[in-house]
């Protein structure tokens, strides 16, 4: 079980430290509860130091929510793979569905970064997910399968715990209208069977996380599903108490 943060543009730099604080002492104070699941932040590139910095004692992994595929050079305003783990990085997002509709990243783009991310032991948190027209077309598996396929690529080899996909309908995302359990297991194991083909029988490892309102109060009905293995939390990962609460929910499903 995994269960990530995406903060995306939010937080200034007093603010992160004192979320990252008070994670920290969330996580000091629930450790036995919260023992059995992976936690996981992903600040702003500006935050990302003293986030790392404030939940060094704990076993929080810090990550980016995307990256450039050069090492280095002149590309004015972008982050690299090398400056990530240097920050302290373990994981990062990459194909967000925000970054692909604000940003133009297509399908080459977040496969050209996931084997970026591999070459620098960055663990990619790779996001996919179809639209409500899409959907409604009868084409959120086709767009879905588009995705991974595109994503992985140039990640044949790759070990199957180095890679996370996170299932995040963009009609769920910010909306508080969340995928049904059902409409997020069928899709997950849809997922499942593309990796099969995809990495083979390391499959089973990958971590399949839902994205797109998890809160709290569905936390549950959602982890629980058999094909749902974490979650990519945008708004509710903004405060420690309810990000603390989806992953002790979380644990209490992997124990
Ligand atoms: P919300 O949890 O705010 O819907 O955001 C989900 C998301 O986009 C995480 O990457």
């Amino acid at each position: 079980m995994l269960i990530a943060g995406n903060w995306k543009m939010n937080t200034t730099l007093p603010e992160a430290t004192a979320l990252a604080e008070d994670l920290a002492a969330y996580v000091h104070e629930h450790a036995d509860a919260l023992a059995a699941t992976h936690m996981a932040v992903c600040p702003p590139f500006v935050n990302l130091e003293a986030t790392a910095r404030a939940l060094a004692d704990t076993d929080v992994a810090v990550g980016g929510q995307t990256m450039h595929t050069a090492d280095a050079g002149s590309y004015t305003g972008e982050t690299s793979a090398p400056m990530l783990r240097a920050a302290g990085c373990t994981y990062v997002i990459v194909g967000h569905s925000e970054r692909r509709k604000y940003f133009g990243e297509t399908d080459a783009d977040v496969g050209a970064k996931v084997a970026q991310a591999h070459a620098h032991s960055l663990i990619p948190i790779v996001c996919v997910g179809e639209t409500k027209a899409q959907r409604d077309a009868g084409d959120a598996e086709a767009i879905v399968e588009q995705q991974v396929r595109g994503a992985l690529a140039e990640a044949q080899g790759a070990a199957p715990t180095d890679l996370v996909v996170a299932y995040e309908p963009v009609w769920a995302i910010g909306t508080g209208d969340s995928a049904t359990p059902e409409q997020a297991q069928a899709m997950h194991a849809f997922i499942r069977s593309l990796l099969h083909d995809l990495v083979g029988d390391g499959a089973a490892d990958v971590h399949l996380l839902y994205g797109g309102s998890m809160k709290p109060h569905n936390a549950e009905a959602l982890l629980s599903q058999p094909d749902v293995d974490g979650g990519l939390i945008g708004g509710a990962s903004l405060q420690a108490d309810s990000f603390g609460a989806i992953a002790q929910i979380g644990a209490a499903q992997a124990a």
